[in-house]
Protein backbone atom coordinates (compact mmCIF):
# COMPACT_ATOMS: atom_id res chain seq x y z
CA UNK A 1 0.00 0.00 0.00
CA UNK A 2 1.50 3.12 -1.31
CA UNK A 3 2.35 6.38 1.57
CA UNK A 4 1.78 10.06 1.20
CA UNK A 5 4.34 12.09 -1.84
CA UNK A 6 7.86 13.68 0.47
CA UNK A 7 6.62 11.09 3.15
CA UNK A 8 9.85 10.49 5.42
CA UNK A 9 8.86 7.06 7.21
CA UNK A 10 11.76 7.25 9.53
CA UNK A 11 10.48 10.70 11.12
CA UNK A 12 6.77 9.61 10.85
CA UNK A 13 7.84 6.60 13.41
CA UNK A 14 10.10 9.38 15.37
CA UNK A 15 6.72 11.19 15.66
CA UNK A 16 4.64 8.68 16.65
CA UNK A 17 7.21 7.12 19.08
CA UNK A 18 7.55 10.43 20.83
CA UNK A 19 3.75 10.64 20.94
CA UNK A 20 2.79 7.43 22.63
CA UNK A 21 5.65 8.06 24.77
CA UNK A 22 3.53 11.22 25.92
CA UNK A 23 0.52 9.83 26.33
CA UNK A 24 1.55 6.21 27.96
CA UNK A 25 -0.34 6.66 30.99
CA UNK A 26 -3.45 8.30 29.65
CA UNK A 27 -3.77 5.86 27.28
CA UNK A 28 -3.98 3.27 29.66
CA UNK A 29 -6.30 5.20 31.80
CA UNK A 30 -8.73 5.61 28.26
CA UNK A 31 -8.70 1.97 27.77
CA UNK A 32 -12.58 0.92 29.05
CA UNK A 33 -13.80 3.51 26.20
CA UNK A 34 -12.35 0.68 24.03
CA UNK A 35 -13.05 -2.49 26.21
CA UNK A 36 -15.88 -4.48 23.82
CA UNK A 37 -12.89 -4.32 20.84
CA UNK A 38 -10.77 -5.54 22.98
CA UNK A 39 -12.29 -8.08 23.89
CA UNK A 40 -13.67 -9.27 20.47
CA UNK A 41 -10.13 -9.46 19.74
CA UNK A 42 -9.28 -11.41 22.36
CA UNK A 43 -11.83 -13.64 21.47
CA UNK A 44 -11.17 -13.99 18.09
CA UNK A 45 -7.82 -14.68 18.58
CA UNK A 46 -9.12 -18.13 20.57
CA UNK A 47 -6.35 -18.22 23.27
CA UNK A 48 -5.35 -21.17 25.12
CA UNK A 49 -3.65 -22.24 27.78
CA UNK A 50 -0.08 -23.29 27.01
CA UNK A 51 -0.05 -20.97 23.81
CA UNK A 52 3.07 -18.53 23.00
CA UNK A 53 1.32 -15.39 22.26
CA UNK A 54 2.92 -11.72 20.11
CA UNK A 55 1.15 -8.83 21.23
CA UNK A 56 2.34 -6.15 18.48
CA UNK A 57 2.13 -2.69 18.99
CA UNK A 58 1.11 -3.85 22.43
CA UNK A 59 1.22 0.25 24.16
CA UNK A 60 0.31 -0.31 27.97
CA UNK A 61 -0.10 -3.82 27.05
CA UNK A 62 -4.08 -3.87 27.50
CA UNK A 63 -4.21 -6.81 25.27
CA UNK A 64 -0.98 -9.01 26.65
CA UNK A 65 -2.33 -8.89 30.15
CA UNK A 66 -5.73 -10.30 29.31
CA UNK A 67 -3.86 -12.45 27.19
CA UNK A 68 -0.97 -13.65 29.35
CA UNK A 69 -4.33 -14.58 31.92
CA UNK A 70 -5.94 -16.82 29.07
CA UNK A 71 -2.62 -18.70 28.25
CA UNK A 72 -1.62 -19.55 32.02
CA UNK A 73 -0.28 -21.65 33.74
CA UNK A 74 2.15 -22.65 30.97
CA UNK A 75 1.89 -20.12 28.03
CA UNK A 76 3.83 -16.82 27.55
CA UNK A 77 2.85 -13.70 26.22
CA UNK A 78 5.67 -10.94 24.84
CA UNK A 79 4.40 -7.90 24.42
CA UNK A 80 6.36 -5.55 22.14
CA UNK A 81 6.20 -1.60 20.64
CA UNK A 82 8.22 1.25 19.21
CA UNK A 83 7.18 3.23 22.28
CA UNK A 84 9.55 1.94 25.30
CA UNK A 85 7.19 4.31 27.77
CA UNK A 86 4.40 2.75 26.19
CA UNK A 87 6.10 -0.78 27.78
CA UNK A 88 7.03 0.89 30.80
CA UNK A 89 3.55 1.74 31.63
CA UNK A 90 2.73 -1.93 30.61
CA UNK A 91 5.17 -3.71 32.74
CA UNK A 92 4.41 -1.85 36.23
CA UNK A 93 0.47 -2.30 35.54
CA UNK A 94 1.32 -6.37 34.52
CA UNK A 95 3.34 -6.36 38.27
CA UNK A 96 0.67 -4.27 40.13
CA UNK A 97 -1.71 -6.79 38.46
CA UNK A 98 0.87 -10.14 39.68
CA UNK A 99 0.68 -11.26 35.70
CA UNK A 100 3.97 -10.55 35.28
CA UNK A 101 5.52 -14.30 35.11
CA UNK A 102 4.06 -14.86 31.87
CA UNK A 103 4.53 -11.59 30.12
CA UNK A 104 7.48 -10.21 29.20
CA UNK A 105 7.87 -6.52 27.51
CA UNK A 106 10.42 -5.73 24.69
CA UNK A 107 10.73 -2.66 22.50
CA UNK A 108 10.14 -3.25 18.47
CA UNK A 109 9.77 -2.13 15.58
CA UNK A 110 6.63 -4.31 13.87
CA UNK A 111 8.31 -3.87 10.59
CA UNK A 112 11.36 -5.38 11.68
CA UNK A 113 11.29 -8.15 14.41
CA UNK A 114 14.11 -9.73 15.64
CA UNK A 115 12.23 -12.98 16.55
CA UNK A 116 12.66 -15.94 15.26
CA UNK A 117 10.39 -17.89 12.20
CA UNK A 118 7.93 -19.75 13.61
CA UNK A 119 8.09 -19.46 17.25
CA UNK A 120 4.33 -18.33 18.15
CA UNK A 121 0.99 -19.81 18.06
CA UNK A 122 -0.72 -16.34 17.78
CA UNK A 123 0.14 -12.64 17.11
CA UNK A 124 -2.31 -9.68 18.10
CA UNK A 125 -1.94 -6.15 16.84
CA UNK A 126 -4.92 -4.03 18.27
CA UNK A 127 -5.49 -0.40 16.51
CA UNK A 128 -1.63 -0.74 14.56
CA UNK A 129 -1.63 -1.95 11.28
CA UNK A 130 -2.78 1.60 9.67
CA UNK A 131 -0.24 2.93 11.54
CA UNK A 132 2.95 1.53 9.99
CA UNK A 133 4.45 3.31 6.88
CA UNK A 134 4.91 -0.02 5.22
CA UNK A 135 2.38 -2.10 6.45
CA UNK A 136 2.78 -5.03 4.23
CA UNK A 137 6.22 -5.35 5.47
CA UNK A 138 4.97 -6.08 9.17
CA UNK A 139 2.25 -8.18 7.88
CA UNK A 140 4.94 -10.11 6.16
CA UNK A 141 7.14 -10.21 9.63
CA UNK A 142 3.88 -11.20 12.03
CA UNK A 143 3.45 -14.33 9.26
CA UNK A 144 7.05 -15.09 9.44
CA UNK A 145 6.92 -15.31 13.59
CA UNK A 146 3.92 -17.51 13.63
CA UNK A 147 4.27 -21.23 13.27
CA UNK A 148 2.22 -22.25 10.34
CA UNK A 149 -1.47 -22.71 11.33
CA UNK A 150 -1.03 -20.39 13.87
CA UNK A 151 -3.31 -17.34 14.14
CA UNK A 152 -3.43 -13.65 13.91
CA UNK A 153 -6.06 -11.28 14.98
CA UNK A 154 -5.48 -7.40 14.40
CA UNK A 155 -8.21 -4.72 14.37
CA UNK A 156 -8.15 -1.68 12.69
CA UNK A 157 -10.50 1.59 12.17
CA UNK A 158 -13.57 0.94 9.83
CA UNK A 159 -14.91 3.76 7.18
CA UNK A 160 -14.25 7.01 8.07
CA UNK A 161 -17.58 8.01 7.76
CA UNK A 162 -18.80 5.95 10.35
CA UNK A 163 -16.14 6.57 12.90
CA UNK A 164 -17.15 9.96 14.22
CA UNK A 165 -14.75 8.92 17.83
CA UNK A 166 -11.73 10.15 15.61
CA UNK A 167 -13.11 12.02 12.58
CA UNK A 168 -15.14 14.83 14.49
CA UNK A 169 -11.70 15.60 15.80
CA UNK A 170 -9.77 15.39 12.45
CA UNK A 171 -12.53 17.37 11.05
CA UNK A 172 -11.99 19.91 13.68
CA UNK A 173 -8.33 20.08 12.80
CA UNK A 174 -8.33 20.01 9.35
CA UNK A 175 -10.87 23.21 9.34
CA UNK A 176 -8.80 25.54 11.89
CA UNK A 177 -5.42 24.21 11.34
CA UNK A 178 -3.03 24.84 8.20
CA UNK A 179 -2.85 21.18 6.14
CA UNK A 180 0.73 19.25 7.49
CA UNK A 181 3.26 20.00 5.15
CA UNK A 182 3.88 16.15 4.32
CA UNK A 183 0.39 14.13 4.63
CA UNK A 184 -0.06 11.46 7.16
CA UNK A 185 -1.16 8.12 6.17
CA UNK A 186 -4.54 7.68 6.89
CA UNK A 187 -5.62 5.64 10.12
CA UNK A 188 -8.58 4.51 8.07
CA UNK A 189 -6.72 3.22 5.17
CA UNK A 190 -8.34 -0.29 5.81
CA UNK A 191 -11.14 0.60 6.77
CA UNK A 192 -12.27 -0.71 3.71
CA UNK A 193 -12.22 -4.43 4.23
CA UNK A 194 -11.45 -5.33 0.59
CA UNK A 195 -7.97 -3.02 1.58
CA UNK A 196 -7.23 -5.56 4.41
CA UNK A 197 -8.18 -8.61 2.80
CA UNK A 198 -5.59 -7.71 0.01
CA UNK A 199 -3.13 -6.80 2.35
CA UNK A 200 -3.24 -9.97 4.13
CA UNK A 201 -3.51 -12.26 0.95
CA UNK A 202 -0.68 -10.65 0.28
CA UNK A 203 0.91 -11.41 2.77
CA UNK A 204 0.49 -15.33 2.60
CA UNK A 205 -2.10 -15.42 5.19
CA UNK A 206 -5.50 -17.84 4.74
CA UNK A 207 -9.11 -18.30 5.90
CA UNK A 208 -9.62 -14.83 6.20
CA UNK A 209 -11.97 -13.47 8.38
CA UNK A 210 -13.44 -10.08 8.65
CA UNK A 211 -16.16 -9.02 11.33
CA UNK A 212 -17.53 -5.81 12.11
CA UNK A 213 -17.26 -4.08 15.77
CA UNK A 214 -19.77 -1.55 17.01
CA UNK A 215 -19.01 0.15 20.41
CA UNK A 216 -20.41 4.16 21.44
CA UNK A 217 -18.15 5.94 23.69
CA UNK A 218 -20.07 8.20 25.90
CA UNK A 219 -18.23 11.42 27.25
CA UNK A 220 -19.65 14.22 29.67
CA UNK A 221 -18.68 17.14 27.60
CA UNK A 222 -16.70 17.98 24.79
CA UNK A 223 -13.94 18.61 26.97
CA UNK A 224 -13.80 15.18 27.56
CA UNK A 225 -14.14 13.84 23.84
CA UNK A 226 -11.20 16.15 23.17
CA UNK A 227 -9.18 14.78 25.86
CA UNK A 228 -10.09 11.08 24.77
CA UNK A 229 -9.16 11.53 21.02
CA UNK A 230 -5.51 13.06 22.48
CA UNK A 231 -5.02 10.26 24.15
CA UNK A 232 -5.77 7.69 21.89
CA UNK A 233 -3.64 9.51 18.96
CA UNK A 234 -0.09 9.74 19.66
CA UNK A 235 1.17 11.31 16.23
CA UNK A 236 -1.95 14.34 16.81
CA UNK A 237 -0.89 14.87 20.34
CA UNK A 238 2.92 15.19 19.65
CA UNK A 239 1.91 17.36 16.82
CA UNK A 240 -0.65 19.74 18.56
CA UNK A 241 1.48 19.71 21.75
CA UNK A 242 3.80 21.98 19.79
CA UNK A 243 0.64 24.37 19.43
CA UNK A 244 0.56 28.01 21.27
CA UNK A 245 -2.04 27.26 24.29
CA UNK A 246 -4.39 30.01 22.72
CA UNK A 247 -4.42 27.40 19.25
CA UNK A 248 -5.01 24.62 21.47
CA UNK A 249 -8.19 26.61 23.46
CA UNK A 250 -9.89 27.05 20.28
CA UNK A 251 -9.69 23.53 19.20
CA UNK A 252 -11.31 22.59 22.06
CA UNK A 253 -13.74 25.19 22.11
CA UNK A 254 -14.98 24.55 18.02
CA UNK A 255 -15.20 20.67 18.66
CA UNK A 256 -18.31 21.03 20.75
CA UNK A 257 -20.03 22.65 17.85
CA UNK A 258 -19.27 19.74 16.00
CA UNK A 259 -20.53 17.18 18.46
CA UNK A 260 -24.08 18.36 18.43
CA UNK A 261 -24.72 15.77 16.30
CA UNK A 262 -24.09 13.75 19.08
CA UNK A 263 -25.43 14.40 21.79
CA UNK A 264 -26.94 11.82 24.23
CA UNK A 265 -31.01 11.21 23.83
CA UNK A 266 -30.88 12.23 27.42
CA UNK A 267 -29.21 16.03 26.52
CA UNK A 268 -26.72 14.80 29.13
CA UNK A 269 -23.27 14.61 27.40
CA UNK A 270 -22.43 12.93 23.79
CA UNK A 271 -22.57 9.45 22.36
CA UNK A 272 -20.06 8.72 20.15
CA UNK A 273 -20.22 5.89 17.60
CA UNK A 274 -17.15 3.95 16.26
CA UNK A 275 -16.94 1.13 13.99
CA UNK A 276 -13.76 -1.32 14.46
CA UNK A 277 -12.97 -4.51 11.78
CA UNK A 278 -11.45 -7.34 13.74
CA UNK A 279 -9.81 -9.65 10.84
CA UNK A 280 -8.34 -13.19 11.71
CA UNK A 281 -6.57 -14.84 9.81
CA UNK A 282 -4.17 -17.88 9.49
CA UNK A 283 -0.36 -18.27 8.83
C1 LIG B 1 -3.42 2.97 19.01
S1 LIG B 1 -2.10 2.21 19.89
C2 LIG B 1 -2.70 0.54 20.07
C3 LIG B 1 -2.23 -0.10 21.35
C4 LIG B 1 -2.84 -1.46 21.67
N1 LIG B 1 -2.47 -2.44 20.67
C5 LIG B 1 -4.34 -1.41 21.80
O1 LIG B 1 -5.02 -2.24 21.17
O2 LIG B 1 -4.85 -0.59 22.55
C6 LIG B 1 -0.89 2.02 18.63
C7 LIG B 1 0.46 1.55 19.16
O3 LIG B 1 1.31 1.29 18.03
C8 LIG B 1 2.63 1.61 18.39
N2 LIG B 1 3.42 1.75 17.17
C9 LIG B 1 3.37 2.72 16.25
N3 LIG B 1 4.23 2.47 15.25
C10 LIG B 1 4.86 1.30 15.55
C11 LIG B 1 5.84 0.51 14.92
N4 LIG B 1 6.38 0.86 13.75
N5 LIG B 1 6.22 -0.65 15.51
C12 LIG B 1 5.69 -1.03 16.70
N6 LIG B 1 4.76 -0.31 17.35
C13 LIG B 1 4.33 0.83 16.78
C14 LIG B 1 2.46 2.90 19.18
O4 LIG B 1 3.58 3.20 19.97
C15 LIG B 1 1.20 2.58 20.00
O5 LIG B 1 1.53 2.03 21.25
Amino acid sequence: MSTPAGFDPRRFKAQERAGFNRIAARYAEGAHLRADLATALLDAAKLAPGQRVLDLASGPGLLAREAAARVAPDGWVLASDIAEGMLAEGAQRAADEGCADTLSFAAADAEHLCLPDASFDRVLAGLALFMFPHPQQALTEMRRVLRPGGRLALSVWGPRDVVPLISRAQDCIARLLPAPKVPRPSVFRFGDADALVSALTTAGFSDLRIEPCRFTCHFADSESYWQAFLDLAGGAAEALSRLPEATQVTLRAAVTGDLEAHRSADGAGYSVDALALVAIAQA
